[in-house]
C-alpha cells in the first residue's frame, strides 16, 4: 500500500458513522501500534536508495502526525457527542403539564405543642420525653398516690399486667426527671405527650389525649413565679391581654395545689356560651410539688422546691380554634383538617 492509499483508507474508516469510542481506541492500535502499516512502511526504508530515504522518512512521519491527528479530532468528537446524547436524555421537558402535590399541614394539636414548646424553650426550658407504657411507681407512687390511695379513682387506668399501665398523665415524667437529675441539679422542663385512661368516649373525652407537663425544681422558687410563668403561657396561647385566675384544687403530687383559669377570648369576661356567662375558662392544672414527691425522687424539699403543670392540649386547640367535638380532633375527615392549613 502507498503512503496515498493509506492516507485515504484511515480518512475513509473514521468516517465510518457506527465508530464509536471502543472501535476508535482498537482502530487506532491497529493502524498506529507495531504491527500496524504505519510501522511496516518504516521496514521498507530499507529497500530504498539511499539518497531518497530522508524524504520518504518524512513523508512517513507526516503521516504518522497527520494520523494522529485525525485520531484525536474524531475521539474529540465522538466524546462530544457522547455528552450531548447525555444531555438530550436528561433533558427536562418544561412544557410538560406539573405534578400535583397534596401538601399536608400540620395538625392542630402539633401546632399547640409547638407553640408551648417554642415559648418554653424560650424561657430556657428542656423539652423530654417519656415512655407511654409506664410502670405503676413512676404513673402513681412516686407522686405520692401509693397503691389503693382513693386519689386513683380521679384516673381510671388502662392497666398492661399489675404493675405496668399505659400512663394516665405526663405527670409520670416529673419522677423520671427527678430522678434522673440526682437531686443535685436545678430542673426545666416540658414534657408532651400521650396519656390514656378508661373514659368513655363523648364530645369532651377521649380514652387517648395529649397532655403538655412542665416541671422546674430550683431553689427558692415560689407560687408567684409558678404564676408569672401560667399567665405568660395563657397571654401565648389565647392573646396578649388575656388574665389569669388561680383556684384552689387537689392533686396527690402538688401542694398546695390549683387549677387555672383564663379570662374568656370570645366575650372578654362579659359572659357568653363558651365561659359559661363566667367570663373565665379553666385551661389547667398546677401547683407546687409536693414535699413527698421531692423526698421520693431525691430531692430535699429543705433546699429544694418546685412547681408543675399539666396542660390538655386537645383542650386548648378545641378553645382556639372554636371546635366543639374532641373526637373530630382525631378522624380523618379532610374537611375539619384542611381548615386549619397553618
Ligand atoms: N397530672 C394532672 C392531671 O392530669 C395535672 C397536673 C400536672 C396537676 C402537674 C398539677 C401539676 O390532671
Amino acid at each position: 500500500m502507498t503512503l496515498e492509499e493509506l492516507k485515504a483508507k484511515i480518512e475513509s474508516e473514521l468516517n465510518d458513522i457506527k465508530l464509536n469510542l471502543q472501535t476508535l481506541s482498537e482502530l487506532r492500535a491497529q493502524y498506529l501500534g507495531k504491527k500496524g502499516p504505519i510501522q511496516e512502511l518504516m521496514l521498507e526504508m530499507k529497500n530504498i536508495p539511499q539518497e531518497e530515504r530522508p524524504a520518504f522518512g518524512q513523508r512517513i512521519n507526516a503521516l504518522k502526525v497527520l494520523a494522529n491527528e485525525l485520531f484525536d479530532a474524531k475521539k474529540k468528537e465522538l466524546e462530544e457527542k457522547q455528552v450531548e446524547e447525555k444531555l438530550k436524555k436528561e433533558s427536562v421537558d418544561i412544557s410538560l403539564p406539573g405534578k400535583e402535590f397534596n401538601q399536608g399541614s400540620i395538625h392542630i394539636i402539633s401546632k399547640v405543642i409547638e407553640e408551648v414548646e417554642d415559648l418554653f424553650i424560650g424561657m430556657g426550658y428542656e423539652v423530654k420525653d417519656g415512655p407511654e407504657v409506664e410502670t405503676d411507681e413512676f404513673n402513681f407512687q412516686l407522686l405520692n398516690v401509693p397503691k389503693n390511695h382513693p386519689a386513683r379513682a380521679m384516673q381510671d387506668t388502662f392497666y398492661v399486667d399489675v404493675e405496668k399501665l399505659l400512663r394516665t398523665q405526663t405527670s409520670a415524667a416529673q419522677a423520671h426527671t427527678m430522678l434522673e437529675y440526682g437531686g443535685t441539679k436545678d430542673i426545666r422542663i416540658i414534657c408532651p405527650g400521650k396519656a390514656y385512661r378508661r373514659d368513655e368516649d363523648d364530645a369532651t373525652h377521649s380514652h387517648q389525649f395529649t397532655q403538655i407537663e412542665g416541671l422546674v425544681v430550683t431553689k427558692d422558687v415560689t407560687m408567684a413565679d409558678l404564676k408569672g410563668t401560667l399567665e405568660v403561657m395563657a397571654k401565648k396561647l389565647f392573646g396578649d391581654d388575656r388574665e389569669i385566675r388561680l383556684r384552689p384544687s387537689y392533686f396527690p403530687f402538688t401542694e398546695p395545689s390549683i387549677e387555672v383559669d383564663v379570662s374568656c377570648f370570645k366575650c372578654r369576661g362579659k359572659g357568653c356560651a363558651l365561659c359559661k356567662d363566667t367570663g373565665w375558662i379553666e385551661i389547667l392544672g398546677a401547683g407546687m410539688v409536693n414535699n413527698n414527691v421531692l423526698k421520693m425522687c431525691g430531692y430535699d424539699p429543705k433546699v429544694y422546691q418546685g412547681f408543675a403543670f399539666g396542660v390538655g392540649v386537645e383542650r386548648i386547640a378545641m378553645l382556639k380554634y372554636g371546635i366543639d367535638d374532641i373526637r373530630s380532633l382525631y378522624s380523618d375527615d379532610l374537611r375539619l383538617l384542611k381548615q386549619f392549613k397553618l
